[in-house]
Protein backbone atom coordinates (compact mmCIF):
# COMPACT_ATOMS: atom_id res chain seq x y z
CA UNK A 1 0.00 0.00 0.00
CA UNK A 2 1.38 3.35 -0.85
CA UNK A 3 1.02 6.47 1.30
CA UNK A 4 2.01 9.69 1.28
CA UNK A 5 4.20 11.05 4.68
CA UNK A 6 3.80 15.13 4.64
CA UNK A 7 5.44 17.72 7.19
CA UNK A 8 3.66 20.55 7.37
CA UNK A 9 4.68 24.23 7.93
CA UNK A 10 6.65 25.23 4.68
CA UNK A 11 4.99 27.84 3.00
CA UNK A 12 5.02 26.72 -1.04
CA UNK A 13 6.43 29.66 -3.14
CA UNK A 14 7.35 28.98 -6.81
CA UNK A 15 5.97 27.83 -10.57
CA UNK A 16 3.92 24.74 -11.21
CA UNK A 17 2.65 23.66 -14.57
CA UNK A 18 -0.79 22.40 -14.85
CA UNK A 19 -1.77 18.89 -16.58
CA UNK A 20 -4.41 17.99 -18.74
CA UNK A 21 -8.07 17.86 -17.34
CA UNK A 22 -9.04 14.41 -16.59
CA UNK A 23 -12.72 14.87 -16.87
CA UNK A 24 -12.20 16.62 -20.02
CA UNK A 25 -9.77 13.47 -21.24
CA UNK A 26 -12.37 10.82 -20.64
CA UNK A 27 -15.50 12.23 -22.81
CA UNK A 28 -12.53 13.58 -25.40
CA UNK A 29 -10.84 9.41 -25.78
CA UNK A 30 -14.31 7.98 -25.68
CA UNK A 31 -15.64 10.25 -28.63
CA UNK A 32 -12.86 8.33 -30.53
CA UNK A 33 -15.40 5.79 -31.22
CA UNK A 34 -17.38 7.84 -33.22
CA UNK A 35 -15.34 7.75 -36.33
CA UNK A 36 -13.42 5.35 -38.09
CA UNK A 37 -10.60 7.82 -38.60
CA UNK A 38 -7.69 7.92 -36.18
CA UNK A 39 -7.60 10.87 -33.61
CA UNK A 40 -4.62 12.21 -31.93
CA UNK A 41 -4.82 13.49 -28.32
CA UNK A 42 -1.82 16.00 -26.86
CA UNK A 43 -1.92 17.06 -23.68
CA UNK A 44 -3.40 13.69 -21.98
CA UNK A 45 -2.74 13.37 -18.18
CA UNK A 46 -0.91 10.01 -16.86
CA UNK A 47 -3.62 9.07 -14.46
CA UNK A 48 -5.29 6.17 -13.17
CA UNK A 49 -8.60 6.99 -14.80
CA UNK A 50 -7.06 7.83 -17.92
CA UNK A 51 -5.61 3.95 -17.89
CA UNK A 52 -8.95 3.04 -17.19
CA UNK A 53 -10.61 4.42 -20.23
CA UNK A 54 -7.33 3.85 -22.36
CA UNK A 55 -7.74 0.08 -21.20
CA UNK A 56 -11.57 -0.13 -22.24
CA UNK A 57 -10.95 1.13 -25.32
CA UNK A 58 -8.47 -1.29 -26.03
CA UNK A 59 -10.81 -4.41 -25.25
CA UNK A 60 -13.84 -2.81 -27.18
CA UNK A 61 -11.22 -3.20 -29.98
CA UNK A 62 -9.41 0.01 -30.48
CA UNK A 63 -5.44 0.65 -31.27
CA UNK A 64 -4.47 2.92 -28.75
CA UNK A 65 -0.37 3.79 -28.70
CA UNK A 66 0.56 6.33 -26.17
CA UNK A 67 3.73 8.52 -25.80
CA UNK A 68 4.18 10.59 -23.17
CA UNK A 69 0.95 12.89 -23.03
CA UNK A 70 0.10 11.84 -26.62
CA UNK A 71 -2.69 8.98 -27.24
CA UNK A 72 -3.19 7.88 -30.69
CA UNK A 73 -6.60 5.76 -30.76
CA UNK A 74 -8.29 4.07 -34.21
CA UNK A 75 -11.30 3.00 -33.87
CA UNK A 76 -11.78 1.69 -37.38
CA UNK A 77 -11.84 -2.12 -35.79
CA UNK A 78 -14.26 -2.25 -32.59
CA UNK A 79 -14.35 -5.74 -32.41
CA UNK A 80 -17.33 -5.68 -29.16
CA UNK A 81 -19.44 -3.02 -28.03
CA UNK A 82 -19.66 -4.51 -24.45
CA UNK A 83 -18.20 -2.67 -21.52
CA UNK A 84 -17.81 -5.27 -18.71
CA UNK A 85 -18.34 -4.49 -15.06
CA UNK A 86 -15.16 -5.83 -13.72
CA UNK A 87 -13.70 -2.77 -16.03
CA UNK A 88 -16.84 -0.28 -15.41
CA UNK A 89 -17.18 -0.75 -11.40
CA UNK A 90 -13.45 1.17 -11.81
CA UNK A 91 -14.41 4.23 -13.22
CA UNK A 92 -18.16 5.43 -13.24
CA UNK A 93 -17.45 7.70 -16.15
CA UNK A 94 -16.88 4.41 -18.56
CA UNK A 95 -20.74 5.22 -19.10
CA UNK A 96 -19.03 7.52 -21.57
CA UNK A 97 -18.73 5.07 -24.16
CA UNK A 98 -22.27 3.89 -24.19
CA UNK A 99 -23.55 6.68 -26.48
CA UNK A 100 -20.64 6.67 -28.90
CA UNK A 101 -20.77 3.00 -29.16
CA UNK A 102 -24.87 3.19 -29.98
CA UNK A 103 -24.57 6.39 -32.73
CA UNK A 104 -21.93 4.58 -34.60
CA UNK A 105 -22.46 1.17 -34.44
CA UNK A 106 -26.28 0.45 -33.23
CA UNK A 107 -26.15 -1.47 -30.48
CA UNK A 108 -23.97 -1.31 -26.76
CA UNK A 109 -24.19 -3.14 -23.80
CA UNK A 110 -22.23 -1.22 -21.01
CA UNK A 111 -22.65 -2.61 -17.28
CA UNK A 112 -24.34 -0.27 -14.82
CA UNK A 113 -21.58 2.08 -13.09
CA UNK A 114 -22.97 1.43 -9.60
CA UNK A 115 -22.98 4.10 -6.86
CA UNK A 116 -19.19 5.19 -5.44
CA UNK A 117 -17.95 6.91 -2.23
CA UNK A 118 -19.84 10.40 -2.96
CA UNK A 119 -22.71 9.39 -4.01
CA UNK A 120 -25.52 6.91 -5.93
CA UNK A 121 -24.72 9.14 -9.07
CA UNK A 122 -27.54 6.85 -10.92
CA UNK A 123 -27.39 7.22 -14.74
CA UNK A 124 -31.23 7.18 -15.60
CA UNK A 125 -30.92 10.97 -17.78
CA UNK A 126 -28.08 9.04 -20.04
CA UNK A 127 -30.82 6.16 -21.00
CA UNK A 128 -33.77 8.77 -20.56
CA UNK A 129 -31.91 10.74 -23.35
CA UNK A 130 -30.35 7.64 -25.37
CA UNK A 131 -34.83 6.08 -25.16
CA UNK A 132 -35.65 10.25 -26.95
CA UNK A 133 -33.25 8.92 -29.59
CA UNK A 134 -35.54 6.31 -30.30
CA UNK A 135 -32.92 3.59 -28.94
CA UNK A 136 -34.45 0.71 -27.02
CA UNK A 137 -32.85 0.89 -24.17
CA UNK A 138 -33.26 -2.13 -21.50
CA UNK A 139 -31.65 -2.69 -17.89
CA UNK A 140 -30.55 -6.91 -17.84
CA UNK A 141 -28.61 -8.09 -14.95
CA UNK A 142 -27.10 -4.78 -13.92
CA UNK A 143 -25.87 -4.53 -18.13
CA UNK A 144 -27.47 -1.03 -20.21
CA UNK A 145 -28.61 -2.74 -23.19
CA UNK A 146 -29.31 -0.58 -25.80
CA UNK A 147 -30.08 -1.30 -30.04
CA UNK A 148 -31.02 1.57 -32.34
CA UNK A 149 -31.29 0.75 -35.78
CA UNK A 150 -30.83 4.87 -36.28
CA UNK A 151 -30.78 7.81 -33.87
CA UNK A 152 -33.19 10.54 -34.84
CA UNK A 153 -33.07 13.78 -33.64
CA UNK A 154 -34.95 15.79 -30.56
CA UNK A 155 -35.15 17.74 -27.68
CA UNK A 156 -34.09 16.91 -24.24
CA UNK A 157 -34.76 17.64 -21.15
CA UNK A 158 -33.03 16.62 -18.53
CA UNK A 159 -33.91 16.64 -14.59
CA UNK A 160 -31.26 18.03 -13.33
CA UNK A 161 -27.60 19.23 -15.18
CA UNK A 162 -25.52 16.14 -15.73
CA UNK A 163 -21.93 16.70 -16.68
CA UNK A 164 -21.60 13.25 -18.14
CA UNK A 165 -24.78 12.87 -19.30
CA UNK A 166 -24.91 15.90 -21.25
CA UNK A 167 -21.83 15.03 -22.75
CA UNK A 168 -22.75 11.20 -23.86
CA UNK A 169 -26.01 12.91 -25.54
CA UNK A 170 -23.93 15.04 -27.11
CA UNK A 171 -22.16 12.60 -28.83
CA UNK A 172 -25.12 10.51 -29.58
CA UNK A 173 -27.04 14.16 -31.16
CA UNK A 174 -23.43 14.06 -33.84
CA UNK A 175 -24.55 11.46 -35.14
CA UNK A 176 -28.64 11.51 -34.88
CA UNK A 177 -30.65 12.20 -37.97
CA UNK A 178 -31.77 15.60 -37.67
CA UNK A 179 -31.50 18.31 -35.17
CA UNK A 180 -31.04 17.36 -31.62
CA UNK A 181 -31.84 20.44 -28.79
CA UNK A 182 -30.45 19.38 -25.63
CA UNK A 183 -32.10 21.99 -23.01
CA UNK A 184 -31.01 22.24 -19.12
CA UNK A 185 -27.39 21.12 -20.43
CA UNK A 186 -24.40 21.42 -18.43
CA UNK A 187 -21.88 24.81 -19.02
CA UNK A 188 -18.70 22.89 -17.59
CA UNK A 189 -15.65 23.79 -19.50
CA UNK A 190 -15.14 20.25 -20.09
CA UNK A 191 -18.37 20.21 -22.09
CA UNK A 192 -17.25 23.01 -24.34
CA UNK A 193 -13.64 21.00 -24.78
CA UNK A 194 -15.73 17.96 -26.05
CA UNK A 195 -17.97 19.98 -28.37
CA UNK A 196 -14.88 21.63 -29.73
CA UNK A 197 -12.72 18.63 -30.37
CA UNK A 198 -16.23 17.06 -31.93
CA UNK A 199 -17.02 20.44 -34.12
CA UNK A 200 -13.13 19.45 -35.18
CA UNK A 201 -14.19 15.97 -36.12
CA UNK A 202 -16.95 17.58 -38.07
CA UNK A 203 -20.00 17.35 -36.10
CA UNK A 204 -22.12 20.42 -36.44
CA UNK A 205 -23.07 22.05 -32.69
CA UNK A 206 -23.94 25.23 -31.50
CA UNK A 207 -24.71 26.83 -27.47
CA UNK A 208 -22.36 24.82 -26.46
CA UNK A 209 -21.14 26.27 -22.78
CA UNK A 210 -24.55 27.56 -22.73
CA UNK A 211 -27.57 25.46 -21.00
CA UNK A 212 -29.47 24.89 -24.74
CA UNK A 213 -26.83 23.16 -27.15
CA UNK A 214 -28.02 22.31 -30.35
CA UNK A 215 -26.90 19.69 -32.89
CA UNK A 216 -27.36 19.35 -36.56
CA UNK A 217 -26.39 15.44 -36.91
CA UNK A 218 -24.18 14.36 -39.67
CA UNK A 219 -23.32 10.93 -41.56
CA UNK A 220 -20.15 10.48 -40.64
CA UNK A 221 -17.12 11.95 -38.55
CA UNK A 222 -13.38 12.35 -39.50
CA UNK A 223 -10.49 11.87 -37.12
CA UNK A 224 -8.62 14.95 -35.76
CA UNK A 225 -5.75 16.31 -33.41
CA UNK A 226 -6.80 17.61 -30.24
CA UNK A 227 -5.16 19.23 -27.12
CA UNK A 228 -6.72 18.42 -24.20
CA UNK A 229 -7.68 21.51 -22.16
CA UNK A 230 -5.72 22.04 -18.94
CA UNK A 231 -7.31 20.71 -15.42
CA UNK A 232 -9.44 23.44 -13.80
CA UNK A 233 -9.37 21.47 -10.64
CA UNK A 234 -5.68 20.74 -10.34
CA UNK A 235 -5.02 24.27 -10.82
CA UNK A 236 -7.98 25.13 -7.82
CA UNK A 237 -6.36 22.35 -5.53
CA UNK A 238 -2.41 23.81 -6.11
CA UNK A 239 -3.83 27.61 -5.39
CA UNK A 240 -5.36 26.39 -2.41
CA UNK A 241 -2.69 24.49 -1.24
CA UNK A 242 -0.86 27.97 -1.77
CA UNK A 243 -3.37 29.92 0.33
CA UNK A 244 -3.54 27.68 3.19
CA UNK A 245 0.30 27.38 3.48
CA UNK A 246 0.69 31.68 3.30
CA UNK A 247 2.85 31.05 0.17
CA UNK A 248 2.88 32.84 -3.52
CA UNK A 249 2.87 30.34 -6.38
CA UNK A 250 2.37 30.71 -10.24
CA UNK A 251 0.43 27.70 -11.76
CA UNK A 252 0.96 28.17 -15.53
CA UNK A 253 -0.53 26.23 -18.76
CA UNK A 254 -4.00 27.37 -17.44
CA UNK A 255 -7.39 29.48 -18.35
CA UNK A 256 -8.26 31.37 -14.80
CA UNK A 257 -11.64 32.10 -16.77
CA UNK A 258 -12.34 28.08 -15.90
CA UNK A 259 -12.02 28.83 -12.29
CA UNK A 260 -13.60 32.38 -11.81
CA UNK A 261 -15.87 31.08 -8.99
CA UNK A 262 -12.81 29.36 -7.05
CA UNK A 263 -11.07 33.19 -7.77
CA UNK A 264 -13.65 35.23 -6.38
CA UNK A 265 -13.66 33.22 -3.36
CA UNK A 266 -9.78 32.82 -2.39
CA UNK A 267 -9.93 36.72 -3.32
CA UNK A 268 -12.62 37.01 -0.60
CA UNK A 269 -10.94 34.68 1.60
CA UNK A 270 -7.98 37.76 1.80
CA UNK A 271 -5.58 36.03 -1.26
CA UNK A 272 -3.83 38.55 -3.65
CA UNK A 273 -4.48 37.02 -6.87
CA UNK A 274 -3.30 38.01 -10.89
CA UNK A 275 -4.38 36.80 -13.99
CA UNK A 276 -2.69 36.22 -17.35
CA UNK A 277 -4.19 34.28 -20.36
CA UNK A 278 -2.31 31.32 -19.05
CA UNK A 279 -1.40 31.61 -15.72
CA UNK A 280 -2.87 32.68 -12.01
CA UNK A 281 -0.22 33.92 -9.79
CA UNK A 282 -1.18 33.89 -5.68
CA UNK A 283 -0.02 35.42 -2.86
CA UNK A 284 -1.28 34.88 0.82
CA UNK A 285 0.08 36.42 3.32
CA UNK A 286 -0.88 36.01 6.90
CA UNK A 287 -4.32 34.22 8.30
CA UNK A 288 -7.36 33.93 6.07
CA UNK A 289 -10.82 34.85 6.49
CA UNK A 290 -13.52 32.38 6.68
CA UNK A 291 -15.74 32.20 2.82
CA UNK A 292 -19.13 30.76 2.80
CA UNK A 293 -19.53 28.07 0.13
CA UNK A 294 -22.51 26.86 -1.95
CA UNK A 295 -21.77 23.98 -4.85
CA UNK A 296 -23.56 24.05 -7.90
CA UNK A 297 -23.15 23.60 -11.63
CA UNK A 298 -20.90 26.00 -14.01
CA UNK A 299 -20.44 28.82 -13.86
CA UNK A 300 -20.81 28.47 -9.64
CA UNK A 301 -18.55 27.28 -7.20
CA UNK A 302 -17.80 23.32 -8.28
CA UNK A 303 -18.27 20.58 -6.37
CA UNK A 304 -14.95 19.37 -6.95
CA UNK A 305 -13.41 21.87 -4.93
CA UNK A 306 -15.48 21.73 -1.99
CA UNK A 307 -13.22 19.51 -0.14
CA UNK A 308 -10.37 21.71 -0.55
CA UNK A 309 -11.80 24.48 0.66
CA UNK A 310 -13.04 23.05 3.65
CA UNK A 311 -9.53 22.40 4.69
CA UNK A 312 -9.20 25.85 4.57
CA UNK A 313 -11.63 26.95 6.20
CA UNK A 314 -10.69 24.91 9.13
CA UNK A 315 -7.29 27.17 9.41
CA UNK A 316 -9.46 30.54 8.98
CA UNK A 317 -10.34 33.20 11.02
CA UNK A 318 -13.68 32.71 11.75
CA UNK A 319 -16.97 30.65 11.25
CA UNK A 320 -18.27 29.45 7.65
CA UNK A 321 -20.44 27.49 5.77
CA UNK A 322 -20.19 24.98 2.73
CA UNK A 323 -23.14 23.36 1.79
CA UNK A 324 -22.81 20.72 -1.06
CA UNK A 325 -26.08 20.75 -3.80
CA UNK A 326 -24.52 18.07 -5.88
CA UNK A 327 -23.27 15.08 -4.25
CA UNK A 328 -25.20 13.32 -1.49
CA UNK A 329 -22.33 12.02 0.38
CA UNK A 330 -19.06 14.10 -0.18
CA UNK A 331 -18.44 15.41 3.15
CA UNK A 332 -16.13 12.00 3.87
CA UNK A 333 -13.12 14.21 4.61
CA UNK A 334 -14.70 15.97 7.63
CA UNK A 335 -13.81 12.86 9.85
CA UNK A 336 -10.40 13.20 8.96
CA UNK A 337 -9.80 16.85 9.03
CA UNK A 338 -11.25 16.60 12.34
CA UNK A 339 -8.32 14.04 13.77
CA UNK A 340 -5.88 16.84 12.22
CA UNK A 341 -8.50 19.45 15.02
CA UNK A 342 -10.37 20.84 12.53
CA UNK A 343 -13.47 22.27 14.09
CA UNK A 344 -16.77 21.22 11.87
CA UNK A 345 -19.74 20.02 12.83
CA UNK A 346 -22.27 18.66 9.35
CA UNK A 347 -26.00 19.77 9.55
CA UNK A 348 -27.27 17.56 6.37
CA UNK A 349 -25.96 19.21 3.21
CA UNK A 350 -24.37 21.70 5.38
CA UNK A 351 -20.97 21.55 6.94
CA UNK A 352 -20.43 24.34 9.56
CA UNK A 353 -16.57 25.08 10.12
CA UNK A 354 -14.76 26.89 12.96
CA UNK A 355 -11.32 27.98 12.16
CA UNK A 356 -8.68 26.77 14.66
CA UNK A 357 -5.25 28.92 15.27
CA UNK A 358 -3.68 25.54 14.51
CA UNK A 359 -4.22 21.93 13.17
CA UNK A 360 -2.09 19.30 14.59
CA UNK A 361 -0.07 16.32 11.61
CA UNK A 362 -1.90 13.12 12.25
CA UNK A 363 -2.71 9.55 10.14
CA UNK A 364 -5.04 9.97 7.51
CA UNK A 365 -7.10 8.21 5.13
CA UNK A 366 -8.06 8.99 1.79
CA UNK A 367 -11.48 8.32 1.04
CA UNK A 368 -12.22 9.79 -2.54
CA UNK A 369 -10.47 11.56 -5.48
CA UNK A 370 -11.08 15.22 -3.79
CA UNK A 371 -11.47 14.50 -0.14
CA UNK A 372 -7.38 12.64 -0.63
CA UNK A 373 -6.41 16.72 -2.10
CA UNK A 374 -7.98 18.10 1.01
CA UNK A 375 -6.21 15.88 3.34
CA UNK A 376 -3.09 16.60 1.76
CA UNK A 377 -3.75 20.45 1.62
CA UNK A 378 -4.40 20.54 5.44
CA UNK A 379 -1.30 18.27 6.01
CA UNK A 380 0.96 20.74 4.36
CA UNK A 381 -0.65 23.32 6.89
CA UNK A 382 -0.20 20.88 10.20
CA UNK A 383 2.13 21.33 12.75
CA UNK A 384 4.25 18.07 12.65
CA UNK A 385 3.66 14.81 10.46
CA UNK A 386 1.26 13.54 8.93
CA UNK A 387 0.62 10.18 6.52
CA UNK A 388 -2.77 9.98 3.92
CA UNK A 389 -3.14 6.24 3.36
CA UNK A 390 -4.81 4.95 0.81
CA UNK A 391 -3.49 7.36 -1.97
CA UNK A 392 -4.56 5.25 -5.00
CA UNK A 393 -7.73 7.66 -4.68
CA UNK A 394 -5.53 10.74 -5.25
CA UNK A 395 -3.71 9.36 -7.97
CA UNK A 396 -6.90 9.19 -10.40
CA UNK A 397 -7.21 12.73 -11.01
CA UNK A 398 -3.83 14.36 -9.79
CA UNK A 399 -0.55 13.57 -11.90
CA UNK A 400 3.02 13.15 -10.18
CA UNK A 401 1.43 15.70 -6.86
CA UNK A 402 3.76 15.17 -4.57
CA UNK A 403 6.50 16.00 -7.59
CA UNK A 404 4.53 19.11 -7.93
CA UNK A 405 4.62 20.11 -4.87
CA UNK A 406 7.94 19.02 -3.43
CA UNK A 407 8.80 21.65 -6.46
CA UNK A 408 7.10 24.27 -4.49
CA UNK A 409 9.01 23.70 -1.21
CA UNK A 410 6.92 21.21 0.15
CA UNK A 411 8.06 18.29 2.55
CA UNK A 412 6.33 15.30 1.23
CA UNK A 413 7.28 11.81 0.27
CA UNK A 414 5.41 8.75 -1.18
CA UNK A 415 6.29 5.82 1.06
CA UNK A 416 5.78 2.05 -0.03
CA UNK A 417 5.11 0.16 2.71
CA UNK A 418 4.58 -3.58 2.19
C1 LIG B 1 -18.90 14.79 -13.39
O1 LIG B 1 -19.51 13.65 -12.80
C2 LIG B 1 -17.46 14.76 -12.94
N1 LIG B 1 -16.80 13.56 -13.45
C3 LIG B 1 -17.39 14.80 -11.41
O2 LIG B 1 -16.02 14.87 -11.04
C4 LIG B 1 -18.08 16.08 -10.95
O3 LIG B 1 -18.07 16.11 -9.54
C5 LIG B 1 -19.52 16.10 -11.46
O4 LIG B 1 -19.53 15.99 -12.90
C6 LIG B 1 -20.24 17.40 -11.10
O5 LIG B 1 -19.55 18.49 -11.62
C7 LIG B 1 -16.45 13.51 -14.76
O6 LIG B 1 -16.65 14.45 -15.52
C8 LIG B 1 -15.79 12.25 -15.23
P1 LIG B 1 -23.30 14.69 -12.83
P2 LIG B 1 -20.98 13.18 -13.29
O7 LIG B 1 -23.94 13.74 -13.77
O8 LIG B 1 -21.19 13.58 -14.70
C9 LIG B 1 -27.20 13.31 -10.50
C10 LIG B 1 -14.11 14.28 -9.83
O9 LIG B 1 -13.85 14.42 -8.64
N2 LIG B 1 -27.48 12.50 -11.69
O10 LIG B 1 -23.09 16.10 -13.27
O11 LIG B 1 -21.15 11.77 -12.91
C11 LIG B 1 -25.95 12.86 -9.78
O12 LIG B 1 -26.25 11.81 -8.88
C12 LIG B 1 -15.48 13.79 -10.24
O13 LIG B 1 -13.34 14.54 -10.79
C13 LIG B 1 -28.64 11.73 -11.72
O14 LIG B 1 -29.42 11.70 -10.76
O15 LIG B 1 -21.90 14.09 -12.37
C14 LIG B 1 -25.50 14.12 -9.07
O16 LIG B 1 -26.25 14.27 -7.88
C15 LIG B 1 -16.34 13.45 -9.03
N3 LIG B 1 -28.91 11.00 -12.84
C16 LIG B 1 -25.91 15.23 -10.05
O17 LIG B 1 -26.90 14.65 -10.91
C17 LIG B 1 -28.06 10.99 -13.93
O18 LIG B 1 -28.37 10.30 -14.93
C18 LIG B 1 -24.77 15.75 -10.93
O19 LIG B 1 -24.12 14.62 -11.45
C19 LIG B 1 -26.90 11.78 -13.88
C20 LIG B 1 -26.62 12.53 -12.75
Amino acid sequence: MQKLVITGGRSLKGEVQASGAKNAALPLLAAALLTDEEMTFLNVPDLADVKTMLKLLEQLGCQISRDGHKVVISAREVLSTVAPYELVKTMRASILVLCPLVARFGHAKVSLPGGCAIGARPVDQHIKGLKAFGTEVSIDHGYVKADAKELVGTRIITDMVTVTGTENLLMAATLAKGRTVLENAAREPEVVDLAKCLKAMGANISGDGTDRIIVEGVEKLHGCTYKVMPDRIEVGSFLVAAAITGGEVTVKDCNPADLEAVIVKLREAGADIKTSPDSIHIKAQGRLKPVNIRTAPFPAFPTDMQAQFMALNALANGSSQITETIFENRFMHVPELQRLGADIAIDGHTAMVNGVDKLLGAPLMATDLRASAALVIAALAAEGESTVDRIYHLDRGYEKMEEKLRSLGANIIRRFDK
